[in-house]
């Protein structure tokens, strides 16, 4: 980018911090589609706007439509999607606020990527663990039945690989657990590192 130049905000990602009483971060929830981001990650953001943080939630599906609607879901594409994904948080948490986003995100290598795009520790990857017979037993969209039937190419678990973080930062059972439980596990996190400070 020679001839484009980086202009410098006076009004900081720490100011704005200040003034909301709380720090950004990106919560990254990886796993199954079915398996439960996306529901977690609402019902995260929900408890964190009764508590007045501001949030924002980028889902898959949404920013199929719009952002990433020109992608398919080969390993280039995908990694193109959550390169999009991974800047489109920063810059929000840049203005302050506490983005969770749900992408399959299956690769390794993407989800690093974009662990290395942000300062550490503001990047907080969540596994939702759940087994592939429990995703597709729910099939929420009905595209399991639809990629088992050939009607859908690449698909993560079926004839595209999801590949199992070893070093995030939270793991949720989602085979096990109900909403509650996992809405607690990241606040918890978000208060011990100082994050978020609930009354
Ligand atoms: S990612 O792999 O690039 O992170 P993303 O989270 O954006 O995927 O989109 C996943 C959603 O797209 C799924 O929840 C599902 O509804 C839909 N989808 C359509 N085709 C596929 C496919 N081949 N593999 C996975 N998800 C698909």
């Amino acid at each position: 980018m020679g001839n484009v130049i980086w202009h410098n905000a006076t009004v900081k990602r720490q100011h704005r911090n200040q003034q909301n009483g709380h720090n950004s971060a990106v919560l990254w929830f990886t796993g199954l589609s079915g398996s439960g981001k996306s529901t977690i990650a609402h019902a995260v953001e929900e408890q964190l706007y009764q508590h007045e943080c501001r949030t924002f939630v980028l889902d898959g599906d949404n920013v199929r439509h719009g952002l990433s609607s020109d992608l398919g879901f080969s390993e280039l594409d995908r990694k193109e999607n959550i390169r999009r994904i991974g800047e489109t948080a920063k810059r929000m948490m840049e203005a302050g606020i506490l983005v969770l986003t749900a992408f399959i995100s299956p690769y390794k290598k993407d989800r690093e990527m974009v662990r290395n795009l942000l300062p550490l520790g503001d990047f907080i990857e969540i596994y939702c663990k759940a087994t592939l017979e429990t995703c597709e037993a729910r099939d929420v969209k009905g595209l399991y039945k639809k990629a088992r039937a050939g009607e859908i190419q690449n698909y993560t678990g079926i004839n595209s690989p999801y590949e199992i973080p070893i070093k995030s930062e939270i793991e949720i059972d989602t085979d096990k657990l109900n909403l509650e439980e996992p809405c607690e596990i990241v606040i918890k996190i978000l208060s011990e590192r100082n994050i978020v400070n609930l009354k």
